[in-house]
């Protein structure tokens, strides 16, 4: 694995963590930030020990948003070449690569979430957040607004009434308010947080790595689509994931009476 500036990677068993690594700064994400996960994501896809993946952050902030200096004030002044090339670093990497890379991503919310650091979760799959942990839409407060593309995000994500509320207000909500408007799957007490992730985490590493990019693919490629298309598409994604899998072993298994799938998944034959 490479070595990055701003995040670390660490794989144990299966799980690769990527933890936002500035903690001084709030892991707010500068434009050497938006280069270290667009490197190390692009990498992860081909990883074959990579099952699963946790993102994080260092210290008390999980993500404190765009950098204020470097990513805004600083850039206003770079060639044209270089903002491009970091504006769209940071977009693909939260918008379009979280949700295309074959394995299920989870987000470890350990704290303080603001501004396009809510791109990063709507980026991962699964979102898991201690229940101390305060999110804000806090870019109306310095008079902005919620730019690139986190209102476009927010605005597949939640509802018109809750969404604006918190883009208008600028209020922070705890983690059980964003539980309750869909933003993240779920608020857990702090002391359970690492245990709670990894237990998800050892579920998925028990599927089928196919089975789970399905999920994903069929999740993603139908949304924008007309029922007929994404039916059409839902297909292609299942001729693939067969014969990816080498036919349903899971339903042999099943013929056989080896496990009950409404209770756990059949066992994968690893597949290297
Ligand atoms: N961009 C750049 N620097 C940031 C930052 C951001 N988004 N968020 C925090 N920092 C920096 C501070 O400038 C400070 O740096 P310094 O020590 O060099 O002065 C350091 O992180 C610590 O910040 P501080 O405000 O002292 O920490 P805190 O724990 O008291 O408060 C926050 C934490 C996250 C509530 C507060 O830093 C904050 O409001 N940050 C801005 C969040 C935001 O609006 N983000 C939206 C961006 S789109």
């Amino acid at each position: 694995m490479a070595n990055y500036q701003t995040i670390l990677v660490d794989n144990k068993d299966g799980v690769t963590t990527i933890t936002l690594n500035r903690p001084e700064k709030r892991n707010a994400m500068s434009p050497q930030l938006h280069r270290d996960m667009y490197d190390c994501l692009t990498d992860l896809r081909y990883d074959k020990d990579t099952r699963v993946i946790i993102i994080t952050g260092a210290g008390e902030s999980f993500c404190a948003g765009q950098d204020l200096k470097q990513y805004f004030i600083e850039m206003d002044s770079q060639p044209e070449r270089v903002r491009d090339e970091v504006r769209e670093k940071s977009r693909q990497w939260r918008n379009e690569i979280l949700r295309k890379m074959p394995q299920p991503v989870i987000a470890k919310i350990n704290g303080w979430v603001f501004g396009g650091g809510f791109t990063v979760v709507t980026g991962c799959d699964i979102a898991i957040a201690a229940d101390d942990v305060q999110l804000g839409l806090s870019e109306v407060n310095f008079g902005h607004f919620p730019g690139g593309e986190v209102t476009i995000v927010l605005s597949e994500n939640l509802q018109p009434k809750h969404a604006l509320y918190y883009a208008l207000t600028g209020k922070t909500m705890s983690a059980k308010e964003a539980e309750r408007i869909g933003l993240i799957t779920k608020a857990v007490p702090r002391a359970d947080l690492d245990k709670e992730v990894m237990e998800i985490a050892n579920n998925l590493k028990e599927k089928a790595p196919s089975a789970l990019n399905a999920v994903k693919e069929a999740w993603y490629y139908t949304f924008y689509s007309n029922p007929d298309v994404a039916y059409e598409i839902s297909g292609l994604i299942s001729d693939k994931a067969k014969a990816a899998i080498g036919g349903r072993p899971g339903l042999q298994q099943f013929a056989r009476k080896e496990y009950r799938p409404g209770l756990g998944s059949y066992k994968v034959e690893e597949k290297k």
